[in-house]
C-alpha cells in the first residue's frame, strides 16, 4: 500500500525486461507506486520509486508489463518514455534480453551496445513528433556516449557472478516479433557485424532520445540465436535457467551502475545537460 504520489523530481530510471519485472534489493526502500497517464495513454506498469542507500530516489518501470502482458510488438513505448520523463527522468537504464550472434558473446553474458539496426516492421509507434509537431532529432548515436562509459566502469570489475563477461561496443540487432528469425536472417545479421539481436530496443531509445533523456542499454545473452551450427532455434528450458542467471547479475549491476550515477561528478550526465535542447517536447508535456 504504496503512496501513488511523489512530488520530488525523479531523475534516473531503470527499465527492466524479460525476466526482470520488479527490482527488489537489500537496502532500497519503495517509496512510492505512481500510476501515470499521458497523452499516449498508461506506461506498461506502475512506475516504483525506491530510495537508494545514499537516499536518491529512482525509478523503475517493468516494460512488458508487472506480469508480462505486453509482447515486444504491444509495448507501449510512447506511454513509457512520456510517463518517466514527465516524472523528471533524464537517464535511463535500459535491461534486455538478446541473442548472441557471436561465438564469443555466451549466454550469461552481457553486452553494452554503442550501435542498432532498426529490422522493426513500422508497425510500432516511434515518435512524439506528429499531428503539427515537427522535429528532427540526431540518432547517429544512438545510446548516450556518457552513461554508457558509466554502466561499463560500474559493472567491469567482479559485479558479474558466475563467469559471466561485461562486453562494451556491442552492434544490437533490434528485430519484429514474436517469432525469431531464420537461420538466413540469423547469418545476414552476422555479416552485418551485428553482436547481438533483440526485439525490445527500438522504438524505445528513439523516444528516449527525442524526450531528451541520456539512454543506455544493457542486453544480457540469454541463447545462440539460431544461426550456430547445432543450436535448435531456441531451447526454452536452457533459456529460462539463463534468464534467471542474467536477472540476478542485473540487480548486481543496476545497484554497482546506481551507485556509480550518484557520485557528485556525474551530476550533469545523469541530468542529461549535454544532450542538445531543442525539442518541441515542453509545449505539451511537464
Ligand atoms: N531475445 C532473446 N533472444 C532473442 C533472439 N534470439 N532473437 C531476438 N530476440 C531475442
Amino acid at each position: 500500500n504504496l503512496p501513488t504520489t511523489f512530488d520530488a523530481p525523479v531523475r534516473i530510471a531503470i527499465i527492466g525486461g524479460t525476466g526482470i519485472s520488479s527490482l527488489s534489493r537489500e537496502g532500497y526502500t519503495p517509496l512510492a507506486n505512481l500510476t501515470v497517464t499521458t497523452p499516449w495513454g498508461t506506461p506498461s506498469s506502475p512506475i516504483l520509486i525506491l530510495q537508494t542507500p545514499h537516499g536518491t530516489p529512482i525509478a523503475f518501470l517493468a516494460r512488458h508489463g508487472s506480469h508480462h502482458e505486453f509482447t515486444p510488438s504491444e509495448v507501449p513505448n510512447r506511454a513509457n518514455i512520456a510517463a518517466l520523463r514527465k516524472i523528471g527522468v533524464r537517464t535511463i537504464i535500459a535491461f534486455s534480453a538478446v541473442g548472441s550472434l557471436r561465438e564469443e558473446i555466451r549466454p550469461r553474458d552481457f553486452v553494452i551496445p554503442d550501435q542498432v539496426i532498426d529490422r522493426t516492421k513500422g508497425i510500432r509507434p516511434f515518435t512524439f513528433f506528429e499531428g503539427g509537431l515537427v522535429s528532427h532529432v540526431g540518432f547517429a548515436e544512438p545510446f548516450d556516449s556518457k552513461v554508457r562509459a558509466i554502466v561499463h566502469k560500474a559493472g567491469v570489475e567482479g559485479v558479474l557472478q558466475g563467469g559471466a563477461r561485461l562486453f562494451e561496443d556491442g552492434l544490437l540487432i533490434c528485430m519484429e516479433g514474436p517469432q525469431f528469425s531464420t537461420r538466413a536472417e540469423s547469418n545476414l545479421y552476422r555479416s552485418w557485424g551485428g553482436d547481438v539481436i533483440n526485439m525490445s530496443a527500438l522504438p524505445e531509445a528513439k523516444l528516449a532520445r527525442e524526450a531528451e533523456i541520456a539512454y543506455s542499454m544493457v542486453c544480457m545473452a540469454t541463447d545462440y540465436d539460431c544461426w550456430r551450427i547445432g543450436e535448435e532455434a531456441v531451447d526454452v528450458p536452457a533459456v529460462m535457467a539463463h534468464m534467471k542467471a542474467n536477472a540476478e547479475n542485473a540487480r548486481h549491476l543496476m545497484a554497482a551502475v546506481i551507485e556509480e550515477l550518484q557520485k557528485e561528478e556525474y551530476k550533469d550526465v545523469v541530468e542529461a545537460k549535454h544532450l542538445v535542447e531543442g525539442s518541441k517536447w515542453g509545449c505539451s508535456t511537464a
